[in-house]
Order: C-alpha cells, then structure tokens, then sequence
C-alpha cells in the first residue's frame, strides 16, 4: 500500500493518543496535512474552517512549539481560541483539574488541547466534559501530534515510510515522543532503532517491535533519519544516577560533524528544544542535513488538519 489514502472515512472525536488510530487514520492525517502545507505557503495562509468553533490550550507544562503552532493553526482557521496556563491560573489557589476543565467547558467550547506532566490526564478529560480532546504531550506517554509531524517531515523526504531506517536516539525512558513515533512508525512499516544509554533504554520497548542498538556509529551507519531526543532532565529526577555526565554522555551518544562526513546519507530531526552540545553538536543542528525547523513549518499544517478532522470537517 502507498503513503496516501483517499474517501477514507474518518471516525475519532479525540486524539488521545497513536495507539488508538490504525495506519489508515494516520495516513489519512497526514494526507489533509499536505494540503494545509500547501495553504501555508500561499501569500494569505488562511482558511475559515473552523470560524464556528471555540478551542481552549490547557497548557499545565511549558511548550513553545506545540503551543504556538497549536494557536496559530487555530487562527489561520479561524477558531475562537482561549490560552489557560496553569501558572497563572486559579490552579495556584488549589482548583482540581477536574473542577477547572468543567468551568472552562461552561463557557461553551468545542475542543480542547491539553498539555500536563501526568500521563493519562487527556483521558480523564473525556469523562469530564462533551469537548473534542487533542494530547498535547502528557507526561512520558504520548506526544501524538510531534510524532505526525515527524512522521510527515520523513514523507517529505522518503514518500513511503515502509521499510525505511528510522533511528532514535537519546533519553528513550522518559520520552513521550519516542512512545508515539515508535507506535506511529511501526504501523507505517519503517524499521525502528532505539539507541541510547542501558540506563534510558526499559525493557518493555521490545514489545513494539523495535530493534535496540547501544552502539551509535553502527545506528548511524544504518539509519536514514537519525531522531535525536533531548535528555529530559526535569522527568528524571536525579540524572547523574542515569549516566556520569553531560559531557560524557555527548562523548558516547551525540551526534558531531564528523559523523556527517562518514555517513553522508542520514538526514537529522530533532523535536526540540535542543540542548545544544548534549545530543548533538551545535554545527550538527544547524547543517544542511538537519530538518529541524521543517518539522516545526510541518508541525502547523499538522495541527491544522487534525483540528479540521476532529472538528467534523471533510476533505480541503
Ligand atoms: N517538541 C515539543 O513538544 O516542543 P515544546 O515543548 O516546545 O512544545
């Protein structure tokens, strides 16, 4: 079967996470993905899709990518758009979730895009109000629409996925992105490969079906796309318990510039932000071979199709 699905129907409320959509959902979103690209690059970027909807952004972590493109594809369609940040809110004065998204809902809204350190708080929300729910990232489990928009930023570059080399590489334990691309991935048929330190790689990711390297020349000799992943040292707790050091951990698992010069068909992602000189050098970042800032570009017109599909909407 090729990357692209056509009159397919499309039959979610929520995007709670990749798990719950098959292939065909996945490509169907990414095919209304690349017609809201092509809008983007018209000189007016707007459609009036969603001139009839109010959304809320119930961000309870910090995010500057996923929030901005968020609101932004809200705008470009036309959405009432709402931005609720925990820090500044009655969740300082002791309001429960639950308490604050019933509220919120009271004031009439369609969807809401939900950000929070705690896995599984998407889900509640469903049992909380009618509203459509978009993850936004919670906690180490799911981060549905980075893994779409890498997904789309691989298409771009290889068309069908299928039996393509994806390697992913850093802090596997305690990334959402990775769980989605890796559920993503494999249901689009692309080998997977985690790389990483013993200590970031659990056990249960065999159960995926990806294959799991320590070994980061022979990832790279390997792989296609080399995913980076940011260490995420406010999940971790204590990260010097995880391995000896930043420097150290640069030394066995960032990628330099002269791995650009040895394997010179690998392309690069990362889902930011980047500690730059951690997972790879700062050169590395800004070379011809990164697609850093395209899935950025991609992760608005990603948005934009998700919120249209969730929305009810038919084909552009
Ligand atoms: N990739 C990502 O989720 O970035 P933000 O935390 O800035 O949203």
């Amino acid at each position: 079967m090729s990357d692209s699905v056509s009159d397919y129907e499309f039959n979610h409320k929520h995007l709670l996470g990749l798990a719950d959509y098959s292939k065909e959902d996945i490509l169907y979103v990414l095919d209304q993905a690349r017609s809201f690209r092509e809008i983007l690059d018209r000189p007016v970027p707007k459609v009036p899709t969603l001139r009839d909807k109010t959304i809320v952004n119930l961000f309870y972590e910090n995010s500057t990518r996923t929030r901005l493109s968020f609101e932004l594809a809200q705008k470009r369609m036309g959405a009432d758009v709402v931005n609720f940040s925990s820090s500044n809110s009655s969740t300082k004065k002791g309001e429960s979730l639950k308490d604050t998204i019933r509220n919120i809902s009271s004031m009439k809204i369609d969807m809401v895009v939900v950000r929070h350190e705690s896995p599984g708080v998407p889900h509640f929300l469903t049992q909380c109000v009618d509203a459509a729910i978009l993850n936004a990232g919670d906690g180490a489990h799911e981060h549905p629409t980075q893994a779409l928009l890498d997904m789309f930023t691989m298409q771009q570059i290889h068309q069908n996925l299928k039996g393509k080399k994806i390697a992913i590489i850093g802090d596997i334990a305690y990334s959402r992105v990775v769980r989605s691309n890796m559920i993503g991935l494999k249901k689009l048929g692309a080998e997977v490969v985690l790389c990483g330190p013993k200590t970031l790689m659990p056990p249960f990711v065999k159960e995926y079906g990806v294959e799991v390297s320590y070994d980061l020349e022979e990832t790279l000799a390997w792989c296609d796309v080399a995913m980076a992943l940011r260490i995420q040292l406010e999940r971790q707790g204590n990260a010097t318990e995880l391995f000896p050091s930043l420097r150290e951990y640069h030394e066995r698992f960032g990628i330099k510039l002269e791995h650009l010069d040895k394997y010179p068909d690998f392309k690069i992602m990362h889902p930011g932000p980047i500690n730059r000189g951690v997972e790879m050098e700062s050169e590395v970042a800004d070379s011809e071979r990164a697609v850093i800032l395209d899935q950025v570009t991609n992760g608005v017109a990603v948005r934009m199709a998700v919120l249209y599909l969730l929305s009810g909407g038919n084909r552009v």
